[in-house]
């Protein structure tokens, strides 16, 4: 999938599959937009140690630059319920309100659909994510594996009803990353931040 933004950038901005030798780029600009607490996160709980639910992980670029990214994960909501976690979603600091990021969730989510994913929940600012449907109804009786800030704590019905009755506690399904005698490899970590 290529998806072709028009802004001002000389380059054309590219949505497509995350690759690994955008990990450093990657990395580096999650830095910037987020600091290295960043993996104090309690979504981090769901994602460290897994890889990005196929498929779900995807990049902006514009040339050989990469300029935004976008993961999902996959998690169940309670003991039987699955879902996606969205996150991180960052777009470089010098692009930002291009449509870079609006391009990226729609082609994540639009993804999800297709792949037959019921539901998409996150940790992010409100004003931000509603213009994607994200909201707080049905998110109450659920929990994460650390401190929340509920009025962050959002969801969204890719099928409608999909978080109907939703409660329990949200834990990680994904594929695990690959280890080396219970060492994590170091280039699978990077890709599971
Ligand atoms: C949030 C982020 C991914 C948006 O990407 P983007 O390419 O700038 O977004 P878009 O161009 O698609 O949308 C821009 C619009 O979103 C708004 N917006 C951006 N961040 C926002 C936020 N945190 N809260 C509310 N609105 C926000 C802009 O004001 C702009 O509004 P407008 O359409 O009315 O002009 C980007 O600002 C970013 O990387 N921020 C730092 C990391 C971060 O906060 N990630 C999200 C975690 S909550």
């Amino acid at each position: 999938m290529a998806i072709r933004v028009s802004i001002s950038n000389p380059a054309p901005v590219v949505i497509a599959d995350e690759q690994l030798r955008h990990i450093d780029a990657r990395e580096a600009l999650l830095d910037a937009a987020f600091g290295p607490e960043r993996f104090e996160k309690t979504s981090e709980r769901l994602r460290e140690g897994r890889l990005p639910a196929d498929g779900l992980a995807l990049v902006a670029t514009a040339g050989e630059r990469l300029v935004g990214t976008v993961r999902l994960w996959n998690v169940t909501l309670g003991p039987s319920r699955p879902s996606l976690l969205l996150g991180p979603l960052a777009v470089d600091g010098t692009l930002r309100a291009a449509g870079i990021g609006g391009q990226l969730m729609r082609a994540a989510l639009g993804r999800a659909r297709d792949e037959g994913h019921v539901s998409v929940i996150l940790v992010g600012d409100e004003p931000y994510y509603s213009r994607f449907g994200f909201g707080a109804a049905k998110m109450d009786k659920l929990w994460m594996p650390g401190p929340l800030d509920r009025a962050r704590f959002l969801g969204l019905e890719l099928v409608p009803g999909a978080l109907d009755g939703a409660r329990g506690l949200v834990s990680p399904t994904g594929v695990e990353a690959p280890r080396w005698r219970d060492v994590e490899l170091p280039g699978a970590w990077r890709i599971a931040a």
